[in-house]
């Protein structure tokens, strides 16, 4: 008798949004104007359809790489989205969490995140997280620091392994959350551009080349499809 997959975490790179903007003729911001609306639609569909948390990968610890106007129109658009999003996190028991170095935002853009996440913590359909200055890397460098702080060299030299992961794994942004079941990326690209390195250790990858902004509830829900049916091992039989 076959068994169906549960999906507890979804992860999605909405990656594609620059190119939507150029394939049109229309300036990139356009692209990631669109893409947010986007963000909305997965966002509330997840929360209705038994999904616990959707970790979405909005700015990366290399995307400071890009032009400033760039970046700077990616600030502004995230603090819009924040506050116009809010009815849609309250209405919808949406939980709302930020995993990344947010020390690196301006202190009102961080006062808004930190604000969403307590007013929204009681949220209990979905727990939407995104990644905010985000990269895998950096997430597992930050709390290595954090779990081995108080550790001296003697202490180390008998640490069980096992051990170490479990303390890695209670110190990343991601603590208490689960791993990741499934992981999409949009946009045509077949990478992980340092996403969740350590949380996608045995996720299911779908990739499609559907552009951001025009990725659907529709497409979503047959590559869910999809996954609930496909053979899991983690290593066994
Ligand atoms: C993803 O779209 C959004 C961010 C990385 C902020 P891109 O901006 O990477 O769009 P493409 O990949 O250049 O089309
Ligand atoms: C990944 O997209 C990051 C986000 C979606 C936020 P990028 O467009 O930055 O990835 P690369 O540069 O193509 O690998
Ligand atoms: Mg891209």
């Amino acid at each position: 008798m076959s068994k169906t997959n549960t999906l507890s975490h979804l992860a999605i790179i909405m990656d594609g949004n620059g190119r939507w903007a150029e394939n049109k003729g229309l300036p990139r911001r356009e692209g990631h104007k669109e893409g947010a609306k986007i963000v909305r639609q997965i966002t509330t569909w997840c929360a209705h359809n038994s999904i616990c948390y959707l970790t979405l990968y909005a700015f990366s610890t290399e995307n400071w790489k890009r032009p400033k106007t760039e970046i700077e129109f990616l600030m502004q658009l995230l603090k819009k989205y924040l506050e116009n999003e809010r009815q849609t996190y309250l209405e919808n028991g949406i939980k709302f969490r930020a995993i990344g170095d947010i020390t690196m935002f301006n202190s009102p853009l961080r006062d808004m995140i930190l604000k969403l996440e307590e007013d929204s913590s009681k949220g209990k359909n979905l727990t939407q997280i995104l990644a905010l200055n985000y990269g895998g890397r950096d997430e597992i460098a930050r709390a290595c620091i954090k779990a081995f702080k108080s550790y001296s060299a003697k202490d180390l030299e008998n640490i069980d392994k096992t051990e170490v992961q479990r303390l890695i794994t209670n110190s990343l942004d991601t603590a208490g959350i689960p791993d990741v079941d499934l992981l999409i990326r949009t946009g045509g690209e077949m990478r992980i551009s340092n996403f969740l390195l350590w949380q996608s250790s045995y996720a299911e990858l779908a990739f499609t080349p559907t552009f951001w902004p025009d990725f659907s509830t529709h497409e979503l829900e047959n590559i869910i499809l999809n996954f609930k049916n496909k053979l899991r091992r983690f290593g066994g039989l």
